[in-house]
């Protein structure tokens, strides 16, 4: 599933070193959580993320993961790129982007033949992917990508 995004992601990183294009708003960041917060299972967090959205371009949708460790390239046929959660894909427009989220307990069953895992001290990864697109044609919306690390159960605040 990401490694068509990948590819692209991995140009426009190259692309955006060397153009303007990504300095006009900042984004794609994330604002909160800040990086290295430590957030515990079923703690709400503050969410904030700065998007691409500016005068000639517009921002479509996010989609947010919680990732165990920093994407990479993936290979096709790869049965775990990482372990993690799917938090939504929320759209930019009419505010609907949550302001908080709600960590999972990971170690509670997903169900079936799935088990959870505790961990505590733990460095994951809040990831969003953003849809988004501007009067440069494209094949289907760009996708930018952020990620902040943050601990998950951590041992001390
Ligand atoms: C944004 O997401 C919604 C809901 O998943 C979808 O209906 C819509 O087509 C998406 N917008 C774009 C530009 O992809
Ligand atoms: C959180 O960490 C503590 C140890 O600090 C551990 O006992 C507990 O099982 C962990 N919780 C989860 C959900 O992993
Ligand atoms: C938790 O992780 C932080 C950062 O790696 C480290 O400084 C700290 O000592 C760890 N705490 C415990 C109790 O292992």
């Amino acid at each position: 599933m990401f490694s068509t995004p990948l590819c692209l992601l991995t140009a426009l990183a190259a692309l955006a070193t060397a153009s303007p294009l990504q300095r006009r708003t900042g984004g794609p960041a994330i604002n909160s959580p800040a990086a290295n917060s430590v957030i515990m299972p079923g703690q709400d967090f503050d969410f904030s993320y700065q998007n691409m959205g500016d005068y000639g371009r517009s921002s479509y949708n996010l989609t947010v993961w919680l990732f165990s460790s920093e994407l990479g390239a993936f290979t096709s046929g790869s049965d775990t790129v990482a372990t993690g959660h799917y938090f939504g894909r929320f759209p930019l427009k009419n505010g609907a982007v949550p302001t908080t989220l709600t960590m999972p307990d990971l170690s509670v069953n997903p169900g079936d033949f799935g088990e959870g895992q505790s961990a505590s001290n733990a460095t994951m990864y809040i990831a969003v992917f953003e849809e988004w697109a501007d009067w440069d044609g494209s094949l289907g919306e760009k996708v930018a990508f952020a990620s902040t690390p943050i601990i998950y159960n951590g041992t001390s605040t």
